[in-house]
């Protein structure tokens, strides 16, 4: 850095600015120079009254790049705003017919096409953080920058949370004991506290109730999709959330992408449901393993969730009498 202008290092390290204020090192209308011609301009009497010492300042300047760089690193974690796809072929060979698809946080895609499309494959690619090295050829971009493959094998702070399909508990444990362990791994200050709010919003997710001393292995498909969203939602720290097919798992769907996203997250969802894929702001439409179209949500489509939505509570409703043991009746 010592070759680089004062301009290219502010350019670069914005946060060096702090250091020049902070050493009462005055470089407006000097930033052409680097920094070590800079000290080198200066008379000696000003060295000597402002009592500066060139070889300390230089090293002092290299140093905050340094810690600021590594901090700054550590903050990137969370600080993930967006999430960018760039085109790759379909099973054909072709190129996508889309330049650069760039999702934001709090921002819901949906991805639809018919079964075997390629809707997994493409959440796969962004699990993988695809950089050209998967089927597709698609390359994925954070922060509109190619990053860093650590992410692919960190599991502590995974940039991806992934809902699948099918997710099955193979371990012994009650409720209890699995939030607890997780919580503890992520450090959590409120572990109680954290606890009760996953059950409460999953409990509140699910159809039937379950408890913190129910053993994991005894829940419903339903139930542990139910843990496993408001876990995800409350506890994982992935600024990222894909969600393969979560219609027939016996959730409140609505009401389990609301906690996703309530909590910043960037959400890619593949589905079949027209509820879910209306509520996305736009969807991704896949032929042939290619992205075909990227489709905003109109305003007519925003009108015709809406009715869905209530097609679906009336559903819930006869679904919920019907277990109650109620006789259905016409209103
Ligand atoms: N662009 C592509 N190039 C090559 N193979 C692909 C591509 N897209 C998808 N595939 C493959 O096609 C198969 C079906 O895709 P999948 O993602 O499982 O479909 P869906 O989830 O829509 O049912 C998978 O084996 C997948 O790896
Ligand atoms: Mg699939």
């Amino acid at each position: 850095m010592y070759n680089m202008t004062i301009e290219e290092l502010l350019d670069k390290y914005p946060f060096s600015l702090a250091y020049f204020q902070d050493n009462k090192i005055e470089i407006e209308g000097r930033e052409n120079l680097t920094f070590n011609e800079y000290l080198d301009s200066l008379s000696s009497e000003y060295i000597e009254d402002m009592a500066i010492d060139k070889e300390v300042l230089l090293e002092g300047l290299d140093l905050f790049i340094q810690q600021m760089n590594s901090f700054l690193e550590v903050e990137e974690d969370k600080g993930i705003y967006s999430l960018s796809i760039l085109p790759g072929n379909n099973k054909s060979g072709e190129r996508e017919g889309f330049n650069e698809l760039t999702i934001r946080k709090s921002e819901i895609v949906s991805i639809v096409g018919p079964t075997g499309s390629g809707k997994s494959r493409l959440l796969a690619d962004i699990e993988w953080t695809a950089q050209n090295d998967t089927p597709t050829g698609r390359t994925i971009l954070i922060n509109g920058e190619l990053p860093d493959k650590k992410w692919r094998f960190s599991s502590n702070n995974k940039l991806v949370a992934q809902l699948s399909q099918n997710m099955n508990f193979v371990m012994d444990l009650t409720v209890m004991e699995f939030l607890q362990l997780h919580a503890e791994s992520r450090m959590v200050v409120d572990i109680e506290g954290t606890i009760e709010r996953i059950i409460q919003q999953a409990n509140n997710l699910a159809g039937e109730k379950f408890q913190l001393d129910t053993p994991v292995t005894a829940l419903s498909g339903g139930q542990s999709r139910a843990l496993m969203i408001a876990d995800t939602a409350i506890l994982s720290s992935s600024p990222i959330v894909l969600i393969d097919e979560i219609e027939n798992a016996g959730i409140d769907r609505r009401k389990a992408l609301d906690l996703l996203v309530s909590e910043d997250k960037i959400v890619l969802m593949a589905t079949h449901d027209p509820t879910l894929a209306l509520i996305a702001d736009k969807r991704i439409v896949i032929k042939n393993g290619g992205i075909s179209e990227v489709i905003d949500t109109t305003k007519e489509e925003k009108e015709i969730l809406h009715k869905l939505e209530e097609m679906d509570l009336y559903i819930q409703q006869m679904r919920s009498d019907l277990r109650k043991g109620n006789i259905l009746e016409n209103d």
